[in-house]
């Protein structure tokens, strides 16, 4: 038998949320089972051994968010920097700032538009192609933005993004492309933005400090065991945020994603780029962009004669790839929607996270669906005594 009230497989954002409310606030006694070496899913960084900067291991982590419960909610576990994110884009030997802005568009067209006349010239652009009527990722785009604009910042990174040619892409993965026509370039809209003042891991290990939570490393649940699935589902109430194929035994097929792979090194200088990340628009240089993780720390004191710049690359994930980004083609979402039947008969286990619901979350997200799962489903199950499904 399992000494514990819940059993939460996986020890990301989504699952220590839930593991610490549980704690909290119904007192339970909560085991979080993690196939890693360490906690904290995407979202864990650790100090570069050499130089002490910090790098986020699974691909730069930027916490943005406009919703108030959330905010407060992380604010008792870290405090915040006053971070604010932007990003460049070199295409052609020449850096332009992103998302495509009014600055954007004047360096590019070496103009001095107004906002009104860079919207007509978009406009005028893009009636060469007829939204309704496109059907490709190209076709679209152009129908959005014009040729122009999209062959300079959106065909290259795209492509090299999917590893597919735009035109053999969908069009529905384009709903609108972000084109602002102010000087404004900051990335993110949202209330609140900001970086974890003492790092990413630190955070983590705060939402999991509990006398109630115990964290166990290396133990992958879906391996045989006393603390595998087999043993475990309809003995103790299970939260499993895992990727919902493999639950399942890929008794539906397997869900596709796209990876990143990232090469990471320490340069002899400073400063290599001046900025955090750096996208290549242009399809001849095989990486989407670099980051340079220092920048995401100016208040720190780093190193000044070295840095670390990791280039990243995307792909499609085989087996035994890091699942990143859900590639949603009609398959997937016919599987998907058979594994949410199956999910819903799983009884004593609900599906949660990013994996677990075949669903992009950013950390926010991630953070707000498990305050959610607790609200709804666990408060009553443990407190009114109702059914867990
Ligand atoms: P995860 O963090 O993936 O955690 C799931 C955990 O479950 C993992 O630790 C995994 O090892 C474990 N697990 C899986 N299967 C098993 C098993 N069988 N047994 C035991 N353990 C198991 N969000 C932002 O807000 N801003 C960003 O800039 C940002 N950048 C991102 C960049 C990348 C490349 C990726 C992939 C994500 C990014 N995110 C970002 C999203 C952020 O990482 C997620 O919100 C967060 O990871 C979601 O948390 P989660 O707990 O659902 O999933
Ligand atoms: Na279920």
């Amino acid at each position: 038998t399992v000494d514990a009230d819940l059993v939460i497989v996986g020890s990301g954002f989504f699952g220590l949320t839930v593991a610490r409310r549980c704690a909290d606030d119904l007192g339970l006694k909560v085991l979080v089972l993690e196939r890693r070496t360490h906690i904290g899913g995407n979202a864990y960084s650790e100090a570069e051994p050499q130089t002490g900067i910090e790098v986020h291991r699974y691909g730069a982590h930027l916490f943005h968010t406009s919703n108030e419960r959330v905010w407060d909610y992380c604010n008792r576990f870290t405090k915040f920097t006053n971070y604010v994110h932007r990003v460049f884009t070199t295409y052609r030997g020449e850096v332009y700032p992103m998302p495509v802005s009014l600055a954007t568009i004047n360096q590019y067209f070496r103009k001095a538009l107004t906002p009104a006349q860079a919207r007509g010239l978009v406009a005028e652009q893009a009636a060469e192609l007829d939204t309704a009527g496109a059907s490709n990722f190209e076709d679209k785009a152009i129908s959005l933005i014009g040729r122009p604009l999209y062959e300079a910042f959106f065909r290259g990174y795209t492509a090299k993004q999917w590893q597919t040619d735009p035109r053999e892409l969908p069009g529905e993965i384009v709903t609108r492309l972000p084109v602002r026509y102010t000087y404004d370039n900051r990335y993110f809209n949202d209330t609140y933005e900001g970086l974890p003042v003492d790092g990413y891991t630190a955070w983590l290990e705060r939402l999991a400090d509990h006398p109630n939570i115990e964290v166990r490393l290396e133990s992958d649940f879906l391996h045989d065991g006393p603390l595998g699935k087999a043993a475990v589902v309809g003995q103790v109430p299970v939260v499993y945020t895992g990727p919902v194929d493999a639950y399942f035994g890929n008794a539906e097929g397997e869900l596709t994603w796209r990876t990143l792979d990232f090469e990471q090194e320490v340069l002899p200088v400073g400063d290599f780029q001046g900025t955090p990340v750096m996208n290549y628009a242009d399809e001849d240089v095989p990486f989407t962009r670099t980051h340079e993780f220092r920048h995401f720390h100016p208040e720190r004191s780093y190193p000044d004669d070295a840095t670390v710049v990791v280039k990243e690359f995307s792909r499609f994930a085989g087996r035994g790839d890091e699942p990143y980004y859900p590639v949603n083609t009609p398959a997937d979402r016919q599987r998907l929607l058979a594994y949410r039947d199956l999910a819903r008969g799983e009884r004593g286990v609900l599906f949660g996270g990013r994996l677990g619901t075949y669903k992009y979350l950013d950390m926010h997200m991630a953070i707000a669906a498990a305050l959610s799962m607790v609200d709804n489903k666990l408060v009553p199950h443990f407190r009114d005594g109702a059914g867990l499904t």
